[in-house]
């Protein structure tokens, strides 16, 4: 008997209420609407409370995906959340939405830490471990309160970004179904901290003091973007050739909501119609981890998936780190 194959059995996703445009940020920075909406696509971003936690955004999302799979929180086995922005820096935040959602104790909860590819990541951690046949449902989330990590006085990067959660949960394929990963792949190119980072808050700059780097995400945007382009593009033709799918198969990509400037070359890069391409940034900016489930979720409820389609999935981020996934809906 062959194994079972797995497949995205529902989707949710989350953002806070507050909505920063960039015409509230250029009160904050020197910035306008212009420059960033015509280097990046972004026109406004959502907040987080004070109050408001990544747990709690990641809870969210993960209670709509749950109630979308038809999929109770007691049936869950394993629970990633990829963010980050942890709570805290100890005990991993997959442990306290595990608390908020009320999941068994016999479950592998963790973090996942690929910055802006962790949803990626976490997707392919947890179709690996269902594979190995231990386990039968995962919560894959990716969550970020990002703006807690930007120096709001630091306009190449504080535009850029916002705050949300997307989850996707992953079970054994119903009979007849679709929606089954076809493939994913990650990569990393370590050594390149510089381009992207937070530099103070962890072990080598704990309580940053004068002179120390900050714990605010400091970013070489131009090297970012080479990157960008590029990786996009090998991960992308990459996954594409391992499973004999040409570019003119892919339905719908979805890609990490970054910069639409990098979007428009990968769509070149693939010879598609930028209709092919679902794009959602222009009202969330970059929410990191939690950028392609959201996405994943609104292309989903608007039609944008149908069954028997394709999807890619492929996104950059600190590290550096890429991946790719295939998705037949
Ligand atoms: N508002 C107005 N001017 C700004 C600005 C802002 N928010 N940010 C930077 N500028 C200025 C710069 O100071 C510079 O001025 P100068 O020419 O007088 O020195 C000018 O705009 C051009 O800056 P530059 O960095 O060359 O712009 P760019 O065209 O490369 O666009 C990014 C900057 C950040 C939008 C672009 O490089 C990018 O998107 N990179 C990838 C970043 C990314 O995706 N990061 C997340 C990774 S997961």
């Amino acid at each position: 008997m062959s194994p079972p194959s797995y497949a995205i059995l529902g989707t949710g996703s989350y953002a806070p209420a507050r909505i920063m445009t960039n015409e509230d940020l250029s009160k904050v920075v020197d910035t306008s609407d212009e420059w960033i909406f015509s280097r990046t696509g972004i026109k406004e971003r959502h907040i987080a409370a004070d109050d408001e936690l990544t747990s709690d955004m990641a809870t969210a999302a993960a209670e709509k995906a749950l109630a979308d799979a038809k999929v109770t929180p007691d049936q869950i086995d394993i629970c990633i959340v990829a963010t980050l922005t942890p709570d805290l820096p100890m005990p991993s935040t997959a442990c306290i939405v595990q608390a908020k959602l009320g999941l068994r104790h016999d479950v592998a909860c963790f973090d996942q830490h690929a910055a802006c590819s962790g949803f990626i990541y976490a997707l392919d951690t947890a179709w690996a471990l269902l594979q190995s046949g231990r386990y039968r449902h995962a919560l894959v989330i990716g969550a970020e309160k990002i703006s807690t990590v930007l120096d709001w006085s630091d306009r190449t990067t504080c535009v850029l970004f916002g705050d949300a959660a997307g989850a996707v949960v992953l079970g054994p394929s119903p009979e007849g179904s679709t929606a089954e990963i076809i493939g994913a792949k990650l990569y990393s190119e370590g050594g390149n901290t510089e381009l992207l980072c937070i530099p103070g808050g962890g072990a080598a700059y704990p309580v940053p003091g004068p002179g120390d780097p900050p714990k605010f995400m400091q970013m070489k945007g131009r090297e970012i973007f080479k990157f960008a382009v590029r990786e996009m593009e090998d991960a992308a033709q990459d996954i594409l050739e391992q499973h004999q799918i040409h570019p003119d198969e892919v339905n719908c990509v979805i890609p990490h909501q970054a910069n639409l400037r990098i979007i428009d070359s990968l769509a070149k890069f693939l010879k598609l119609p930028e209709d092919r391409f679902f794009v959602n940034l222009e009202r969330y900016g970059n929410t990191s981890a939690a950028s392609i489930p959201l996405a994943i979720d609104e292309a989903r409820r608007s039609g944008r998936l149908p069954n028997g389609s394709i999807s890619l999935f492929v996104a950059f981020g600190a590290g550096l780190t890429y991946g790719s996934a295939l998705v037949r809906w």
